[in-house]
């Protein structure tokens, strides 16, 4: 059974003209263990995905699933408290832009002991519990990779590198222990190489602690690397769905195509400071979503019957959703 299973979402915010759909029968599925990644343009809706699955959701949103479940069981349906109960032990999240998230005015040190929730804490005394929490804490930032803890847990947050705040908050994350890891573009921004160090310390969690990652970006790149299956979300609509070596090799819907040559190091054969070949246009706002197939107005490949909108569909467990595959093409 998939720890995540999310078939038909629909997401649709109310605006000043009525209800548009943010999210339009997105499906997607996180095996245990497995780096997920969901990738999309900005704008595509990656961060209105992992909203929904934690449930933040506000009152001008409107959301519908033929499924959304959490170890099998309904998250839609279930209590606040039982959901509740799941973010707090199952899933954790990094946000987007999590820097800014952190206190200015505490220590990391306190802000990490702080989070520790007084029941994972394993000491029989009161005057225990502050040198239990703060040996959790020694042990978590061993964990991310932080080994000068006497020196980060005095720090504030403006005294430490961009590399360091990423890692700290990979710490808070592991907190309790999590099933599930969602990092919501974690390395939008940085440099190159704190990007790698970044993304090497999440592959090693998942290699060495059996962690499950969804890893949400808009850097393809960055991605490729270490996830072993992919969705590619445009427009709110999932348009392809597979294991990262087949979607690479050989994709079948014309935007994930595209984005694979942009990409410049997915083709070998390019000379170094080639144009970049893209999709012309840009992603439409809410506001002008167009009819059917939302990639329409930018695919090469659009005909009359794009209008509708495609059906998910599948070789094997390759999924799509075009009329006009590139399956069809003579290999
Ligand atoms: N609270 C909101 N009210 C109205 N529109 C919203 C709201 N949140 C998101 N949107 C719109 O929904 C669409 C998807 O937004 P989302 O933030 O999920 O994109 P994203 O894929 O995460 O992009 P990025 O890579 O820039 O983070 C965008 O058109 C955005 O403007
Ligand atoms: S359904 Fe049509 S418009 Fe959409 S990606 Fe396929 S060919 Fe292009
Ligand atoms: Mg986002």
């Amino acid at each position: 059974m998939a720890l995540l299973d999310i078939k038909n979402l629909t997401l649709e915010i109310e605006g000043s003209n009525g209800w548009m759909k943010a999210l339009d029968k997105v499906s997607m599925r996180v095996e245990e263990g497995e780096i997920r990644a969901l990738v999309g343009e900005s704008g595509s809706g990656k961060s209105l995905i992992v909203r929904s699955i934690v449930g933040a959701i506000p009152e001008n949103f409107r959301i519908t699933a033929d499924r959304m479940t959490w170890k099998g069981k309904d998250l839609l349906t279930m209590s606040d408290m039982e959901r509740r109960l799941i973010m707090r032990s199952d899933i954790t999240v990094i946000f987007q832009n999590p820097l800014l998230s952190l206190d200015p005015c505490a220590t990391l040190g306190e802000q990490l002991m702080e989070s520790i929730p007084g029941d994972l804490v394993k000491a029989q005394w009161f005057w225990q519990r502050a040198k239990s929490r703060r040996q959790m804490a020694i042990k978590l930032l061993h964990k991310v990779g932080i080994k000068d803890h006497r020196k980060y847990l005095k720090a504030y947050p403006h005294q430490i590198a961009d590399d360091i705040g990423q890692k700290f908050l990979i710490a808070c994350a592991l907190v309790s222990s999590p099933k599930l890891l969602i990092a919501d573009d974690p390395t939008r921004g940085m440099e190159i190489t704190t990007k790698i160090q970044v993304l090497k310390l999440l592959s090693r969690l998942n290699e060495t602690r059996g962690l499950t990652i969804l890893f949400v970006s808009h850097d393809l790149l960055a991605i490729s690397s270490m996830a072993s299956r992919m969705t590619v979300l445009y427009c709110g609509q999932t348009v392809e769905d597979g294991k990262m070596h087949q979607l690479r090799k050989r994709p079948l819907h014309p935007y994930t195509k595209a984005l694979l040559d942009s990409a410049p190091s997915f083709r070998k054969d390019l000379p170094p400071k080639s144009p970049l070949a893209a999709l012309d246009g840009t992603i439409p706002t809410l506001q002008h979503l167009p009819i059917g197939c939302r990639l329409g107005p930018r695919c090469p490949r659009a005909q009359k019957e794009c209008v509708k909108t495609p059906e998910l569909r599948h070789v094997q467990d390759h999924f799509y959703s075009c009329h006009f595959p590139l399956i069809r093409d003579k290999q």
